[in-house]
């Protein structure tokens, strides 16, 4: 196995953090991972895969495990639907548009999404409308104690807004190596009730769009507002969406008439957070490197340089000046690795 030593981890995590891990070693095998798991010499470990969930804010003293798992396979088909099998180390942006080509629907929505598929179904990866749990039959995960390859269903995963067992109960306890979705061969069913993905499709004039003018449209509208890591450091949404209950918004929209919301269900609503943080002056404020993002305020930015800690800093006054001016709180989304 190769181990290495003082590795910086810039490039495995989209905010482009430069921390360093005392020791690292690329996965590309389950039995490398069992033993890898075993190593008695390095009794901390430390998983890493797409990095796009996390922020990194200090030196990792542990041996990172970079989930380098590669393939995608058909593993049931019938005259209407598909099961695919992907391995954890694929880029999940790569597997809707492998899915796209062969005609295969549910995933449209969630085009390019960073980060790898088997950290899709930790947060429940969601967008315009669709959510992972929505196409997700199972996946596989090793125990990191006993190295036992273990299955969880959909309802074993215990998904919900950005959210699953591998956030709570499961949390450290397993590495997701590969992931099952069942998607559409023919009647897709389309969902294209999200505002803007109606506005796009109307634009471009399109009335009956395919799966593949979902993901155009889908695409589009990313690119519009949300920035590419490659190009500028970030993990996406910085914050969860506060979901408040009926009798607090009704309290909160009597003196915010102008709010956008969604009903989740009859007694919750969600706020989005980024315009709370628009409201309290955030948006394309930069302090250094770290910065809210110019066009979408619930993305952070980093701009080169910034460490993990400026970006917590900043997250954190935002967090502030939210509870200080709508009395509302926000949750970071992302991982934050302290
Ligand atoms: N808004 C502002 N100012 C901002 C940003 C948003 O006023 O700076 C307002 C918009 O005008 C709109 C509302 O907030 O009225 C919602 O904005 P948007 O449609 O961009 O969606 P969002 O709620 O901000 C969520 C997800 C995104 C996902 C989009 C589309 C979360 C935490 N974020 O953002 O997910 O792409 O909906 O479905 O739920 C991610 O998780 O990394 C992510 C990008």
């Amino acid at each position: 196995m190769n181990i290495q030593e003082n590795i910086s981890l810039k490039d495995y995590n989209t905010f482009g953090i430069d921390v360093k891990a005392k020791f690292f070693v690329e996965i590309t095998g389950l039995v490398q991972l069992q033993k890898a798991l075993e190593l008695k010499a390095y009794p901390k470990k430390f998983i890493i895969s797409g990095g796009s969930n996390m922020l990194l804010t200090n030196d990792i003293d542990a041996l990172v495990m970079h989930i380098n798992l590669k393939g995608i396979t058909v593993v049931e088909e019938d005259e209407k639907t598909v099961e695919v099998k992907a391995m954890a180390g694929e880029n999940w942006h790569k597997l809707v548009m492998w899915s796209l080509n062969q005609g295969y629907g549910g995933l449209e929505n969630l085009s390019l999404i960073p980060g790898n598929v088997g950290t899709a179904p930790i947060q429940n990866i969601g967008a315009y409308g669709v959510e992972l749990k929505d196409v997700f039959v199972s996946c596989a995960a090793m125990n990191v104690e006993t190295g036992e390859l273990v299955g969880f269903d959909n309802k074993a995963c215990e998904f919900g807004y950005r959210n699953s067992i591998f956030k709570n109960e499961a949390k450290e306890k397993y590495i997701i190596t590969s992931v099952v979705l069942k998607l559409t061969k023919k009647d897709h069913v389309l969902h294209t009730g999200y505002g803007s993905i109606e506005n796009e499709l109307k634009d471009r004039g399109i009335v009956h769009p395919t799966i593949k003018d979902i993901s155009d449209a889908v695409i589009a509208i990313r690119k519009s507002k949300l920035p590419d890591p490659k190009e500028i450091g970030n993990s996406g949404s910085f914050f969860k969406n506060p979901i408040i209950s009926k009798k607090a918004f009704d309290k909160f929209s009597k003196s915010h008439p102008d709010a956008p919301f969604y009903e989740v269900d009859e007694n919750q609503y969600k706020i989005p957070a980024g315009w709370l943080i628009e409201q309290c002056g955030f948006k394309g404020k930069r302090v250094g490197d770290a910065g809210v993002h110019e066009k979408q305020a619930l993305v952070l930015v980093n701009y080169g340089n910034a460490t993990g800690k400026e970006i917590l800093n900043l997250s954190k006054k935002i967090q502030e000046e939210v509870k200080k001016n709508f009395k509302l709180k926000i949750q970071p989304e992302v991982n934050i690795i302290k």
